[in-house]
């Protein structure tokens, strides 16, 4: 498999003031025809990231190629390969729908009537040719996006770049754009997307990379990732009373991995073995234990294991 995005040393410090160093020394390698995620909390240097690979951010050290192209080197050439989402409502407001793809397509340098076809092809494949005449305010947040993948690959470029695609869209907007997500990985489009939702990371990825204040912490698939948690049950204890020592206590009870303080009470790492849970309880009891969660370990496990705190706080 050959490298559709290659990022190595990747360093970002916006001038400020104050200064800020968003990218300390960030490598990734993204292979074509993947779909790849990068999870990280607000502020971890996603946004920068992505736009670095887009032209739209310099770099302050380091390198990136997206399909062998230099980003600094050759921009231009670069755009033609690339498709981008950002994060926030890009379509033109003055123009409708159709009008949005069609003049995305003249400005890549397809004719009038490539254009026409090419817009009229995406809005059939994307279910939006009853709103073709629709102004992009007149949409919803869900369908707006809709519009915006579209536009971004009508150029058909090589690699797509996702920046949180679905943050404040509704669960079954969510869902819909999952499903377009997926057929761009059936088309062999490689996408790049980034996302602090662990759900939407684990179900799309093939490869996963945590990121937390500027640096990449694990790249993996979401599996593997999970597998290195080393538990199979994460036991979430809510107490009414102190804590004290039953960490310790619950630490000696056979199958149990790693007992952590959390909020409102322990988080229990364990293989999961037959009488666990009572004896869990039974040492919680006497500490006001007020309600227990057993889950499996998720992508969020993976990312309080590694930094001690949960994604979204
Ligand atoms: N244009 C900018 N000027 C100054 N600081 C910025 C700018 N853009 C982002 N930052 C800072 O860089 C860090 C990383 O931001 P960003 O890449 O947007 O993270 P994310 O997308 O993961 O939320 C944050 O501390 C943010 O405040
Ligand atoms: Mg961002």
């Amino acid at each position: 498999m050959t490298a559709a995005i290659r990022i190595e040393g990747l360093v970002k410090e916006y001038a400020g003031p104050p200064p800020v160093r968003a990218l300390g020394g960030v490598d990734l390698e993204v292979m074509k025809g993947e779909v790849f995620g990068l999870l990280g909390p607000n502020g971890a240097g996603k946004t920068t990231t992505v736009g670095v690979c887009t032209t739209r951010v310099l770099p302050t050290a380091g390198r990136a190629t997206v399909e062998g192209i230099d980003v600094v080197a050759d921009p231009p050439r670069l755009r033609r390969s690339i498709g981008v989402v950002s994060q926030y409502n890009t379509l033109d407001r003055a123009c409708t729908v159709r009008e949005n793809l069609y003049y995305h397509c003249r400005y890549f340098g397809m004719t009038g009537a490539e254009s026409a076809a090419r817009a009229d092809e995406l809005l059939a494949q994307f279910q939006l040719t009853d709103r073709a005449r629709s102004l992009p305010t007149q949409l919803s947040g869900g369908l707006a996006q809709r519009v915006q993948v579209a536009r971004a690959i009508a150029h058909r470029p090589a690699v797509l770049f996702l920046d949180e695609p679905t943050a404040g869209l509704d669960p079954q907007s969510r869902l819909a754009l999952w499903d377009l997500i997926e057929g761009m990985r059936d088309r062999g489009i490689t996408v790049l997307l980034t996302t602090h939702y662990m759900d939407e990371a684990d179900r799309l990825s093939d490869r996963v990379a945590i990121i937390d204040a500027g640096r990449v912490l694990v790249c993996d698939t979401p599996a593997a990732l999970k597998r290195q948690v080393g538990a199979e049950t994460v036991l979430e204890l809510k107490l009414a009373g102190n804590a004290d020592g039953l960490a310790e206590t619950l630490a000696r009870i056979p199958g149990v991995r790693e007992a952590v303080p959390a909020e409102g009470g322990i988080r229990v790492m364990a293989a999961s073995g037959e009488g666990l849970l009572p004896r869990v309880v039974e040492a919680a009891a006497p500490h006001g234990l007020r309600d227990v969660a057993v889950s499996e370990p998720t992508l969020e496990t993976v990312f309080i294991q590694l930094t001690g705190k949960a994604l979204r706080d």
